[in-house]
C-alpha cells in the first residue's frame, strides 16, 4: 500500500522546476491525490479527516484569541469577557474554540473506538496506534491548560486539584508540584506557564499528526474486513476524488452538529461556575472537570483505600497515589493494546465474543464518565471501583484470553470477495 513509484506529472513549467528542486507538489499528489485507499472504507473512517479539521480550527481561533487574551490573574477573566463583548466576532471565536475542544474530543473518542473495534492497532499498525495514544495524551494536556486560562472558579479549582495530584508521588512529589506551579499555589506564574504551554502543545500535536499520517501512509489504511489489500487495481480507489469527497461530506455533517452547539447551546458543555472569577478563598460546592475527562477523573477517585502489604499495616501505595496510578495507568495500558490483543483476526466483524466485550467496554467507559460527574460518596465510590476494575480487566484479562481462545468467524479471502459477498447479500435481501 505504501505507493510504489510516483505517477506525478508536473502540470506546468513552474511545477516542473519546483519538483526538480523540492518535490513538494509530488509529495502532496502522492499522499492526497493518487494515494490508494481500500474501496470498502465505511463512514467511521472519516473521523481522521474530521479531526484534522478541528486541529486547524483550534489553531486558527486560538491564535486570534491569544492576540486579545491577557495572561495575568488580575486581567485574565476580564480579558476573556472583553473578547466576548468588545472584540469583533470575539464571541464567535471564543465559542468556536471552547466548543471546538469538546467536539475535538468527541471525534477523537469515536476515532479511538473505531480503531479498537476494527483492530486497527494490530501489526503492522502498532506505531500508528502508539502515535495516536501520544496525540490523545497531548490533547488532554492542552485542553487541561486551556481550561485554566479564562480564570473562572472551575479553572482555578480544577488546576488546584489536578496539580495537587503530583504531591502523591513519593519523595519528589511536593517539589515537583511547586516547580510546575512556579510557587506554592496556583497563581500568576502558573497562569503564565500554562498559557505558554497551551500555545506550544498544539504545534507539537501538528508534528505528531504528521508522523501519524506518515505512519498510516507507510503501512496503508486498514478497512472494515481487516484483510490487507491484495489486488491494488480491484480493491483500491485513488484518495481523490473518492475519499476526499466522502471525508468532506462527513466534515460538513459533523460541523453542522458542532454549529448547532456553537450558535444555540454555546454554554451547554461548559460549567456555569466558570462565569465567576477565580477566588482562592471560595471552594465551589462541586469541582468537576470538562466532560471529556470524566471517565479518567472517575478512576482517579475510585481508589479511596490504601494498599497495604498483606498481614502487616505497612502502606505500600496510599489512596492518593493509587488513584493517580489508576488514572495514568488507564492511558498507559492503551500503549500495549497491540500486544494484549494478539489474535490474528483483526476486525470485530469476524469476532463474535470480542464484539460483545467491545460494546461492554464502550458502556463501561460511558458509565465511568457518568459516575465521574457525581460526588465521590456512598454507593458511587463502589460503582466507580467496579467500573475501573472492568476497564482494566478488558485490557489485561479479556483481550489476552480472547486472543487465545476465541472461535472467530471465517475471514473473507480478500476485500474483493467481501464486497461481492455483501453485494450478493443485499440482492437476495439478506440471505447469503
Ligand atoms: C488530532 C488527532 C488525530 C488526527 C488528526 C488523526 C488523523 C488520522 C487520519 C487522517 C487517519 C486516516 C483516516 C481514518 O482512518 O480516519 C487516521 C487513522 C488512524 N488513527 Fe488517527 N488521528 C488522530 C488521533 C488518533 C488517536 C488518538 C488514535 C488512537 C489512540 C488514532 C489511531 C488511529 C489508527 C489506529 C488509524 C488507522 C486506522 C486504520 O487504518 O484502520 N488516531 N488518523
Amino acid at each position: 500500500m505504501s505507493g510504489g513509484h510516483s505517477k506525478y506529472v508536473p502540470v506546468n513549467g513552474v511545477m516542473k522546476w519546483l519538483d526538480a528542486r523540492l518535490p513538494l507538489p509530488r509529495l502532496v499528489y502522492d499522499s492526497f491525490v493518487a494515494y490508494p485507499v481500500p474501496r470498502n472504507l465505511n463512514n467511521w473512517y472519516t473521523f481522521g479527516a474530521i479531526l484534522s479539521m478541528f486541529l486547524i480550527l483550534q489553531l486558527v481561533t486560538g491564535i486570534v484569541l491569544a492576540m486579545h487574551y491577557v495572561a495575568s490573574t488580575a486581567e485574565a477573566f476580564n480579558s476573556v469577557e472583553s473578547i466576548m463583548r468588545d472584540v469583533n466576532y470575539g464571541w464567535l471565536l471564543r465559542r468556536l474554540h471552547a466548543n471546538g475542544a469538546s467536539f475535538f474530543f468527541f471525534a477523537v473518542y469515536i476515532h479511538i473506538f473505531r480503531g479498537m473495534y476494527y483492530g486497527s492497532y494490530k501489526a503492522p499498525r502498532e506505531v500508528l496506534w502508539i502515535l495516536g495514544v501520544f496525540i490523545f495524551i497531548v490533547m488532554m494536556a492542552t485542553a487541561f491548560m486551556g481550561y485554566v486560562l479564562p480564570w473562572g472558579q472551575m479553572s482555578f479549582w480544577a488546576a488546584t486539584v489536578i496539580t495537587g495530584l503530583f504531591t502523591a508521588i513519593p519523595l519528589i512529589g511536593e517539589p515537583l508540584q511547586t516547580w510546575l506551579l512556579g510557587g506554592f499555589s496556583v497563581g500568576d506564574p502558573t497562569l503564565n506557564r500554562f498559557f505558554s504551554l497551551h500555545y506550544l502543545l498544539p504545534f507539537m500535536l501538528v508534528g505528531l499528526v504528521i508522523l501519524h499520517v506518515w505512519a498510516l501512509h507507510v503501512v496503508g489504511q486498514s478497512n472494515p474486513t481487516g484483510v490487507e489489500v491484495k489486488d491494488m487495481k480491484k480493491e483500491t480507489v485513488p484518495f481523490t476524488p473518492y475519499a476526499t469527497i466522502k471525508d468532506l461530506f462527513a466534515v460538513v455533517l459533523f460541523f453542522t452538529l458542532f454549529a448547532y452547539f456553537v450558535f444555540y447551546l454555546p454554554d451547554y458543555l461548559g460549567h456555569p461556575d466558570n462565569y465567576i472569577k477565580a477566588n482562592p478563598f471560595v471552594t465551589p460546592a462541586k469541582i468537576v472537570p470538562e466532560w471529556y475527562f470524566l471517565p479518567f477523573y472517575a478512576m482517579l477517585r475510585a481508589v479511596d483505600f490504601d494498599i497495604i502489604i498483606p498481614f502487616t499495616s505497612i502502606v505500600l501505595i496510599n489512596a492518593k497515589l493509587g488513584g493517580v496510578i489508576a488514572m495514568f495507568g488507564s492511558l498507559v495500558v492503551l500503549l500495549f493494546l497491540p500486544w494484549l490483543d494478539y489474535g490474528k483476526t483483526r476486525s470485530g466483524n469476524y469476532r463474535p465474543m470480542f464484539r460483545q466485550f467491545f460494546w461492554i467496554f464502550v458502556i463501561v467507559t460511558i458509565l465511568l464518565g457518568y459516575i465521574g460527574a457525581l460526588p465521590a460518596e456512598g454507593i458511587n465510590v463502589l460503582i466507580a471501583q467496579i467500573l475501573t476494575a472492568a476497564y482494566f480487566a478488558h485490557f489485561l484479562i479479556v483481550l489476552p484470553l480472547l486472543s487465545k481462545y476465541e472461535k472467530t468467524k471465517p475471514v473473507p479471502l480478500s476485500i474483493a470477495d467481501a464486497i461481492l459477498e455483501s453485494t450478493a447479500r443485499a440482492k437476495t435481501g439478506g440471505t447469503p
